[in-house]
């Protein structure tokens, strides 16, 4: 056991310690003030957006102050006093255009303009210069197209230009980013068709291209995506199959809903590793039992309603990790199986189809409302009303 002497001793040396500690870490960001046309321009980028003067982002960013140490919102440097972050988020009182300032921050590896509902303007030409750019978030009032020079911008790993009202369509210069990880151009206007060339991007593992107005079919070039865990491409008017090679992903998000794509779902979905497969609202044909199986362990989520599916339901082999299961309005027929009584089901929905039989019974099924089972051929039992 410790003497009270040596305990103190003990205690100022761990002081002692923390305080060589804290001071060092100071004097490290205290000898490298702010780079002076640093501070300039990130004065300018205030000067531009605060036309209120009440922006709260802009609240400690006095001028008498060193921005790298004394500004708390919005800023991050480096040791040598470079500004490698620009933040500036959900702020109803920033308004108006990119401001060119920004373009003369060369040391910038974020910059995050987003949840600005009063950022407006195009994506400007300027932004360019800004090559050590890791990761780039706009939004949420942007116009004109998206930028072919995007592609130049070697370092990026994150682009996620949401939620704007971008048109035109998407340059395929984007393929040639070495390090993307992640791009999201959803809930914007853009048209004309997904680049094949993005097939390409081996880096790429979430891409976000839905709530556009994108056409064309979706290129099978996509296959060879090997890190593509998410794929998202719901509401736009892409066309044609979904390419056979689907199916190879290691774990892929699948979301296709309200499109207009047709023909049979591919046969190598049925060994795919596929967590959610969303593909409503299309004109799918054949085939779809292949998705079910008990081996499945992965799936929790399918949604196939509002298609032109055909297929007997009697004994498809439902997996234990589905959680919610959409087929309704398609022209499946057979009965359910006896199985779906028994699973772990947080939704259901079997409606207008051309099922026949009795309800499986267990404790699950009938809890459900009537409507989820409705507009059947001839199913019974509940909730429904009791077979004759
Ligand atoms: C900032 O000023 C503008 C213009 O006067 C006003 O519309 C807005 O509500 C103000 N914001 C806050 C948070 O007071
Ligand atoms: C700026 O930050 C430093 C270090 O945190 C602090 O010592 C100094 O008082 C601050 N200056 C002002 C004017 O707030
Ligand atoms: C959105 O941008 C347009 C110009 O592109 C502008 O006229 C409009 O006022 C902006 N909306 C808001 C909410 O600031
Ligand atoms: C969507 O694209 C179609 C042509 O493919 C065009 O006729 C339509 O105007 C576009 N809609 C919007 C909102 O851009
Ligand atoms: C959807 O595809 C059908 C042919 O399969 C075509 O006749 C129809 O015009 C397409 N609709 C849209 C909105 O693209």
């Amino acid at each position: 056991m410790l003497s009270p002497t040596s305990k103190w001793s003990y205690n100022l040396f761990l002081n002692t310690f923390l305080l060589i500690f804290v001071l060092s870490f100071n004097l490290g960001s205290s000898t490298s003030k702010c780079n002076p046309n640093d501070k300039n321009n990130l004065l300018e980028i205030k000067k531009h957006f605060n036309i209120y003067g009440n922006a709260s982002t802009f609240v400690s960013w006095d001028p008498n102050t060193d921005p790298c140490t004394n500004w708390t919102v919005g800023i991050n440097c480096d040791t040598n006093g470079r500004v490698t972050n620009l933040l500036i988020s959900s702020d109803y009182d920033v308004v108006g255009e990119i401001p060119a300032s920004i373009g003369e921050l060369p040391y910038l590896q974020s910059l995050y303009l987003s949840y600005l509902p009063h950022l407006s303007g195009p994506i400007p030409l300027f932004l360019a210069k800004l090559t050590n750019l890791e990761q780039l978030k706009l939004g949420y009032n942007l116009s004109g197209s998206i930028p072919e020079f995007l592609g130049q911008l070697k370092k990026l790993t994150v682009i996620d230009l949401s939620s704007n009202t971008l048109t035109g369509s998407i340059p395929s210069s984007l393929s040639h980013l070495p390090k993307i990880r992640y791009i999201s151009f959803e809930n914007n206007m853009l048209s004309g068709s997904i680049p094949t060339s993005f097939g390409s991007i081996k880096s790429l593992g979430q891409l976000f291209l839905n709530s556009n107005n994108l056409s064309g079919p979706i290129p099978s070039s996509f296959s060879r995506l090997s890190n593509l865990n998410f794929l998202d491409l719901r509401q736009n008017q892409l066309t044609g199959n979904i390419p056979p090679s689907f199916g190879s992903f290691k774990a892929l998000y699948l979301y296709l809903s309200f499109n207009n794509l047709s023909g049979p779902i591919p046969r190598s979905f049925g060994n795919a590793n596929l967590p959610q497969l969303l593909i409503s609202n299309n004109k799918f044909t054949g085939d779809a039992s292949f998705l079910f199986s008990k081996d499945n362990t992965v799936i929790s989520f399918i949604d196939i309603s509002n298609n032109l599916f055909n297929f007997d339901f009697s004994n498809v082999d439902l997996p234990q990790s589905l959680n919610y299961l959409d087929i309704s309005h398609n022209k499946i027929y057979g009965s359910l199986p006896k199985r779906l009584g028994q699973l772990p089901l947080k939704g259901i929905d079997v409606s207008f189809n051309q099922l026949c039989g009795k309800i499986p019974t267990g404790r699950r099924l009938k809890r459900f409302k009537p409507t989820l089972f409705s507009n059947n051929k001839c199913l019974c039992g509940p909730p429904l009303l009791p077979c004759r």
